[in-house]
């Protein structure tokens, strides 16, 4: 079954008067496991059609299915539910809370979907923290951090729930050449060692050609000539 089905979304935003059409009857269907990536110019919808699969916003026409669910119309706390268990964000910023230690942001979507005691939930948190190497910075706050460093914990924290889904706006935009590419061989060996998926968009070369998928948006629609790694 495909992990994430779009039939026919669109999403026009209106400003004053204006109607802008930042996706236009997307179709697309993508199978679990993947490290799927969308390119494009700037304004040309990654976003918005990122939102669309995370469940952060709805189309104004068509349907959203993720994991075989309908979650186009899903009311504002069955989509926090949904995504507090199937779904992990990482972002462009990192997001990380400041007042809270690096464990204690990675711990935050465990504490959200309550299914943990919390001894186990340390245990999680511990072991995905290692799994990013950063077990031993787990004390500090984000300030005490460097850019590579937050974002290995911003990458933790979407992984601790262990969802089948992680979607990524530009996770690399802040980071060094070098930096960026350690972060997305952690993404793609986390991707090997729990079978997550990876949707993210990008500017950066760097990171297009890690990805085994990749789908170019112009203008609010998918381009036909997408490119399948390897075929
Ligand atoms: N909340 C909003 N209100 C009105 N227009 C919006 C909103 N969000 C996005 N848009 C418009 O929708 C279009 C697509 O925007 P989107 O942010 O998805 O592009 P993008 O491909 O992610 O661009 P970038 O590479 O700059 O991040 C643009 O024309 C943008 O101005
Ligand atoms: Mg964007």
């Amino acid at each position: 079954m495909d992990l994430v089905r779009l039939e026919n979304v669109s999403k026009v935003y209106r400003v004053g008067e204006t109607d802008i059409n930042a996706l236009r009857e997307i179709d697309l269907l993508l199978p679990p496991g993947g490290f799927i990536c969308f390119v494009g110019p700037s304004g040309s919808g990654k976003t918005t059609l990122l939102n669309m699969i995370g469940c952060l916003d709805r189309p104004t026409r068509g349907r959203v299915f993720i994991d075989g669910q309908d979650v186009t119309n899903l009311s504002r706390k069955k989509s926090a539910l949904f995504r507090g268990r199937k779904l992990g964000f990482i972002f462009q910023g990192f997001n990380l809370l400041p007042v809270l230690t690096a464990a204690e942001n990675v711990a935050l979507p465990l504490v959200m979907v309550q299914r943990l005691s919390k001894a186990d939930r340390n245990r999680e948190v511990v072991g995905i923290l290692e799994a990013v190497g950063m077990s031993d910075q787990r004390h500090k706050y984000p300030n005490q951090l460097s850019g590579g460093q937050k974002q290995r914990v911003a990458v933790a924290r979407a992984l601790v729930t262990r969802p089948s889904l992680i979607l990524a706006d530009e996770p690399t935009a802040n980071l060094d050449r070098v930096t960026a590419e350690r972060v997305v061989d952690l993404m793609k060996s986390l991707r090997d060692k729990f079978g997550s998926t990876f949707v993210f968009s990008t500017h950066d070369l760097g990171l297009v050609k890690h990805a085994e998928t990749i789908y170019e948006l112009v203008d609010g629609r998918i381009n036909d000539n997408h490119r399948p790694l390897g075929e």
